[in-house]
């Protein structure tokens, strides 16, 4: 039987799923002089500062061709995932064996028994290890995790700034974890050193490998969110968190890494709303929005996610069908 997947999706994953589509190849011998190159799989070719404000949409060519798809079977070996609650597949409730992911009705729909995923089944990471036939990645907390096929790094609750970083802005966080993307970065290397012992064979492993950094973020927004604060001082945020983001990648591909699919956006180019006008960064006002006299479209509604600051773009729409179409609807598995 064919798995048939309903998605409600709020828009803060929207953003972040359209964005998974961003697959970056990247050069290998990135530096700061040496700007990151799309190597494969995209359109464009871009630069090491666009890696935030271009979207690779690889899912969107008319003559889309069923038999390339973005992520090569044979060449990928291994995943790692970095990342938050989207992405957990268990290092929370190995961190805290009380919280509630570790109780039923999480995981009802496909393990029936909790998995620690903050989901009735599977997760998108779940999607994709079955897509390059691989098993689950086990968590990096689990003590007799198999690793052998990557690892998941990411723990739910996770911010992309460390939390004493928020702590000083008064951002008060969930108190979930402290594991945040630094904390998870550690980690990688610390299971790097494990796994090979050289740097050019720690290259070649991660040169075999595909990695997924986040969605991440979507918790320090969270923060400021669910607080008495406002949404402008979320949007302030951004660019720290696109920062550290940024930092982690460099990282990760200092150490060997060339495939990369970053869900991170650019607050010019993807937050920004194509339909508005408004004397903030957003293009939106309340008070004028589409639709009302004198606001016009944006030239290029195939660049925005955004369309009216509440719906999203056709372009944007198009992208998650397609994605939704060509993957989950595949007969990976079936769940009864
Ligand atoms: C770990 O997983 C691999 C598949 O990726 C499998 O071949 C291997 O037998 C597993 N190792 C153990 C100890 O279970
Ligand atoms: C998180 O912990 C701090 C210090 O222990 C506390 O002041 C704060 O209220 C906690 N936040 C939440 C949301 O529980
Ligand atoms: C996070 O770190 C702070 C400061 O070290 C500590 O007080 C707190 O208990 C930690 N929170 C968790 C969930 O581990
Ligand atoms: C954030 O946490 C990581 C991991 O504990 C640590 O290595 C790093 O120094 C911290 N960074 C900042 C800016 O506090």
């Amino acid at each position: 039987m064919v798995a048939r997947v309903s998605i409600i999706l709020p828009l803060s994953l929207v953003v972040a799923l359209i964005l998974c589509f961003a697959t970056v190849a990247l050069s290998s011998t990135f530096t700061d002089d040496n700007p990151i190159r799309v190597v494969s799989d995209g359109p464009h070719d871009f630069q090491s500062s666009d890696v935030f404000t271009n979207i690779v949409d690889i899912h969107d060519d008319d003559d889309d061709d069923d038999d390339a798809p973005i992520l090569p079977r044979s060449n990928i070996k291994a995943i790692y995932q970095f990342g938050d609650s989207i992405s957990d597949t268990g290092n929370l409730i190995h961190e805290n064996p009380t919280f509630k992911y570790a109780r039923l009705p999480y995981g009802i729909s496909f393990f029936q028994i909790p998995t620690g995923r903050p989901s009735n089944g599977l997760l998108m990471i779940d999607y994709f290890t079955k897509y390059l036939k691989m098993p689950f990645l086990d968590p990096y907390l689990k003590k007799d995790g198999n690793f052998s096929h990557g690892v998941n790094f990411a723990v739910a609750g996770a911010a992309a700034l460390n939390t004493s970083i928020l702590a000083m802005k008064d951002i008060v966080t969930s108190n979930v974890t402290n594991s945040s993307l630094l904390v998870q970065l550690d980690w990688f290397k610390s299971h790097l050193n494990s796994i090979c012992s050289t740097a050019s064979e720690c290259k070649e492993k991660l040169g075999k490998s595909l990695i997924m950094m986040g969605e991440i973020g979507g918790n320090d927004y969270n923060s400021v969110l669910f607080g008495k604060t406002s949404m402008l001082k979320a949007y302030d945020l951004v660019p720290e968190v696109v920062q550290v983001i940024k930092y982690v990648i460099k990282e990760v591909i200092k150490l060997g890494a060339i495939r990369i699919v970053v869900p991170g956006f650019d607050k010019d180019a993807t937050m920004k709303v194509c339909c508005g006008v408004g004397e903030n960064e957003y293009n939106f006002d309340m008070n004028r929005q589409c639709g009302s006299d004198g606001v016009v479209a944006c030239e290029h509604p195939n660049q925005r996610i955004f369309w009216d600051g509440i719906h999203l773009t056709q372009h944007a729409y198009r992208i998650m069908a397609n994605w939704l179409i060509k993957y989950n609807f595949d007969p990976i598995f079936s769940m009864t």
